[in-house]
């Protein structure tokens, strides 16, 4: 039986990854941060289910010795470094604390599986934020990168990491650059969750309103389902090599709302607010990806189209809706 690590285990990614790799037949272990904002309740809500399946292991990005500490008491075929800031507004607001987590918590990874189990495959969770203000479209494995936030670079800093582990110490060691995922698992935060979870707040009279940024930006949005297949793909390969993960199509956050309000039989027009606030220092205008690498390598391919993406989002958050108690709606809607 195989045995993989996954930091970022209660994320979006990192809970359909644990699922896949037990369905696989893997045994599971994950890091959790000792303490957080969130309580335990909400904060294991997407492993709640896998719970006595998973092994939850508690450390911290930022502490090498408490992330050694995990990698010296079990040997580990795999490991899927997922945990990061990674909310791109947020790494405006507090560049200091995404830089520190993002590529200090890569590098601990690295050293710590340099020194106890250089053997280990590992996979880091590269991003197409790192092409940034993009030099061509759409974007592949030999795009250069021009990132254009904080976390951007931070991602960039974790992929030159991750190349330079492989290549100083011969360490199977490979970055995902992975486009846009979502799901009805995705944070709040991101624009794609906050405009279904307000088209349910809509719907169920909760909310009046969705106040959204640069409405122009385009994005390729594929679902974080598919997206976790590839990562475990990337790790069984005979040589290690990076690759993109995206599904060639692009959308602005406008059409994203238009299909969105529209599935809840309502028009985007009437609800939709542009607020400064929301917009960014620097923005990435556009993001297209090309994935030929992975689908001809890998035989990695899509279940989702864009379309059935958008549904299950939406109908996700309606459903929610309809299953919470009335005093807790409000709370629940993040409009
Ligand atoms: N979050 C948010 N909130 N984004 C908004 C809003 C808003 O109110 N209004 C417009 N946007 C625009 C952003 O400016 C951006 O162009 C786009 O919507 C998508 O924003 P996010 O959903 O926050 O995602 P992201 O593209 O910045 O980053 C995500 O994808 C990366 C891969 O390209 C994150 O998941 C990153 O962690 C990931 O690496």
């Amino acid at each position: 039986m195989k045995r993989a690590l996954i930091t970022g285990i209660s994320g979006q990614d990192g809970s359909y990854l644990a699922e896949h790799l037990l369905s696989l037949g893997y045994e599971v272990h994950g890091i959790v941060r000792r303490v957080a904002l969130e309580d335990p309740t909400r904060r294991f809500s997407r492993i709640d289910h896998l719970r006595d399946r998973i092994n939850l292991q508690p450390a911290s990005m930022e502490s090498y010795p408490s992330l050694f500490n995990i990698i010296s008491k079990h040997k580990f075929d795999e490991c899927y470094h997922l945990a990061a800031q990674s909310f791109v507004a947020e790494s405006f607001a507090d560049g200091f604390s995404t830089m520190n987590t993002n590529i200090n918590g890569t590098h601990y990874m690295l050293a710590a599986l340099r020194e106890l189990q250089p053997e280990c495959r590992f996979y880091f969770a590269g991003s197409s934020e790192m092409f940034g203000k993009v030099r061509e479209s759409p974007q592949n494995e030999a795009t250069p990168f021009h990132p254009r936030s904080p976390y951007g670079i931070s991602k960039v800093a974790g992929f030159d990491l991750t190349r330079n582990y492989r290549e100083a110490y011969d360490m199977y060691c490979v970055s995902g650059i992975l486009f846009n995922h979502e799901s009805p698992r995705r944070g709040y935060e991101f624009v794609t969750r906050k405009i279904t979870s307000t088209v349910a707040g809509i719907k169920a009279g909760l909310a009046g309103e969705l106040r959204l940024g640069n409405l122009e930006a385009k994005r390729d949005w594929g679902h974080a389902e598919d997206y976790v297949k590839a990562m475990h793909l990337m790790l069984q390969q005979p040589e290690p090599e990076d690759y993109v993960v995206a599904t060639g199509e692009t959308h602005t956050v406008r059409d994203f709302c238009e299909l969105a309000f529209g599935k809840a039989n309502l028009d985007y027009r009437d609800f939709v607010k542009i607020d400064e606030q929301f917009c960014r220092p620097a923005e990435v205008d556009l993001l297209i990806g090309d994935a030929s690498r992975a689908r001809r390598s890998l035989g990695w391919k899509m279940n989702y189209t864009f379309e059935e993406l958008v549904s299950q989002m939406v109908k996700g958050d309606l459903d929610a809706l309809d299953n919470l108690p009335n005093k807790q709606r409000q709370i629940e809607t993040i409009a």
